[in-house]
């Protein structure tokens, strides 16, 4: 089974209201919540005063993907803007170690992301210590880019270390996904798939979602 976290990035911003209701009506999982800092990233979206906005109006899991230097230093605020996911960018802490055990302490799941250009190797040691694993499938900061298959592999790898090492380990991608190319994260042992423009823009994301979630089905995880 996967879950699927449609990115908010790709909504209409002017209307975030019905955009939300578009999501829980569509049967999603989660909402993806993109949080850019203009430094780490070349770009800035929202932050912890939208998202405890739409936490009034909004039961979904709240999938928050802190792409900010330094995360540690505002994870507090995310937590109180009600996250139940956070997720930080290996590349973008000083001290990876303290700022998932930081998140950790708390009553949330914790990610860590690792983007395009970072080998896989760096985030193996981190496994036993989160919940979720994200490969950027993509380059981070923008939506409606073209995914990068050599990504894929990545993927693989991680469920390969989590399966024989017993994790339980979400595994999310993100970045360029849709319904045709999710059979190929899925296969690989992705199980949380998200996706922004393939969602957002279409007029009926209840058909994608459940598109995604059949071409999951078709193409689940095989050992080799
Ligand atoms: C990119 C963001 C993604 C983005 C995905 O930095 O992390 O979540 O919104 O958008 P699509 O699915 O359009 O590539
Ligand atoms: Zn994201």
């Amino acid at each position: 089974m996967i879950y699927v976290s449609p990115s908010l990035l790709a909504a209409d911003f002017g209307d975030l209201r019905t955009e939300l209701r578009r999501m829980i009506d569509a049967d999603a999982n989660y909402i993806h919540l993109d949080v850019m800092d203009g430094t780490f990233v070349p770009n800035i979206s929202f932050g912890a005063t939208v998202i405890s906005c739409l936490r009034k109006r909004c039961g979904l899991i709240f999938d928050v993907h802190l792409m900010v230097k330094e995360p540690l230093r505002f994870v507090d605020d995310y937590l109180r803007a009600g996250a139940d996911i956070i997720t930080v960018h290996l590349e973008a802490c000083k001290d990876v170690k303290k700022t998932i055990r930081y998140i950790r302490s708390k009553e949330v799941r914790v990610g860590l992301a690792i983007s395009p250009e970072t080998p896989v190797e760096k985030i193996i040691p981190y496994l036993p210590e989160i919940d979720m694993a994200l490969v950027m499938t993509v380059h981070p900061g923008f939506g409606g880019q073209k995914f990068m298959p050599e990504c894929v592999e990545k993927v693989r790898t991680i469920r390969r270390y989590a399966v024989s090492h017993d994790l339980d380990l979400d595994i999310e991608v993100d970045g360029g996904i849709n319904e045709e190319n999710t059979s190929i994260v899925t296969e690989a042992g992705a199980n949380v798939i998200v996706a922004g423009s393939a969602i957002f823009k279409s007029k009926h994301p209840g058909h994608v979602i459940a598109k995604m979630r059949v071409n999951a089905d078709l193409h689940p995880y095989k050992p080799e």
